[in-house]
């Protein structure tokens, strides 16, 4: 499979628009080492010649742009997508405004979970996106998919699995304890080429070739743990270092685990509870602007480099 990452950062991409923390503005002036980043999304392919795109980031036209292998091909109709499938993970702003990029009557299969496509169905904007074209289908909350486009079987396998997380803050329940969060709100997934279900060689623990994508989570639990454990890649929510850097940069008073997030760092965070899991390669992905992982030369770089995880960026290429 092929994977390619066409966008690493979270909500407000790198630079937000309206920030001028000083990640933001290194990014803006170019400082070395600094990268701009577009907002939360990956694609897949089997064959590199149909993919499937897991989020719909409001910059899924400039991520198409940056993409060759997403724009419709030289020996293509006069209007054609190589992009078969779009898959959610959750209903957030930056995963599902991108859909409305993709209007102009061109059949794709849209994936999400009951929850996120009720969300879809409530919000009437998305009817750009006629269901007689664009057909929505509901993935399972813990299962199986084969993800087909328009013209058959994509050659990817995904497993769907609730994570914790958070509902989407534009749907957030203020008298609710848990903001009206549901199961389905958010998911992970595991995607595998075809046919590789079920074939866990001796001494391995997942099929050749699982990557699991998870953008978004607010806690990691032995469930999730065994789950991922022996996958060839990991791609996993990166969105802040520090649960309270909002607040000590001084942008904003919402801590991660209000935002349905968990931290890098801390007793708690990623680095510790992913730790003991066995993985070929472990990446961060929905990077938020305040994370200082995105100073290259932060002691927060060094910390995460150090514990075996990379750094995911714009147009980052995987093979699984
Ligand atoms: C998130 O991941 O927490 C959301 O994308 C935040 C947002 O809606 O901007
Ligand atoms: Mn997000």
């Amino acid at each position: 499979m092929k994977i390619r990452v066409l966008g690493s950062a979270a909500g407000g991409g790198f630079p937000q628009w309206n920030c001028n923390a000083p990640l933001s503005r290194a990014v803006r002036e170019k400082r070395p080492g600094f990268l701009v980043r577009t907002q939360s999304s990956i694609a897949a392919s089997a064959n590199g010649r149909s993919w499937a795109v897991f989020n719909a980031s409001p910059d899924i036209r400039e991520q198409i742009a940056a993409t060759p292998e997403l724009q419709p091909r030289a020996d293509g109709a006069l209007r054609h997508t190589p992009i078969g499938a779009i898959v959610l993970t959750n209903a957030d702003v930056d995963h599902i405004a991108g859909l409305l990029s993709l209007r102009e009557r061109e059949p794709f299969i849209l994936y999400a979970t009951a929850r996120v496509l009720k969300t879809l169905a409530e919000n009437s904007i998305f009817q750009v996106l006629n269901p007689d074209v664009v057909e929505r289908r509901e993935l399972p909350l813990e299962g199986i998919t084969e993800l087909e486009g328009p013209e058959g079987p994509l050659g990817l396998s995904i497993e769907t699995f609730a994570v914790s997380g958070k509902v989407a803050l534009f749907l957030e329940n203020a008298a609710d304890r848990n903001f009206g969060t549901a199961p389905g709100d958010t998911i992970g997934i595991a995607l595998r080429p075809s046919g590789s279900q079920g074939s866990v060689p001796r001494g391995k623990t997942q099929p050749d070739g699982t990557l699991f994508y998870i953008p978004g989570c607010a806690a990691v639990d032995d469930i999730l743990r065994k789950r991922i454990d022996g996958g060839a890649c990991l791609l996993f929510d990166g969105t802040v270092f520090h649960d309270t850097e909002m607040a000590d940069t001084g942008v904003g008073s919402k801590t991660g685990a209000r935002m349905g997030h968990m931290a890098i760092d801390g007793d708690n965070g990623t680095l510790a509870a992913l730790r003991d899991v066995n993985l070929g390669r472990r990446i961060f992905v929905h990077i938020n602007n305040t994370n200082p992982i995105l100073d290259p030369g932060s002691e927060a770089a060094k910390t995460v480099e150090a514990a075996g995880w990379e750094i995911g960026y714009d147009g980052m290429e995987l093979t699984v």
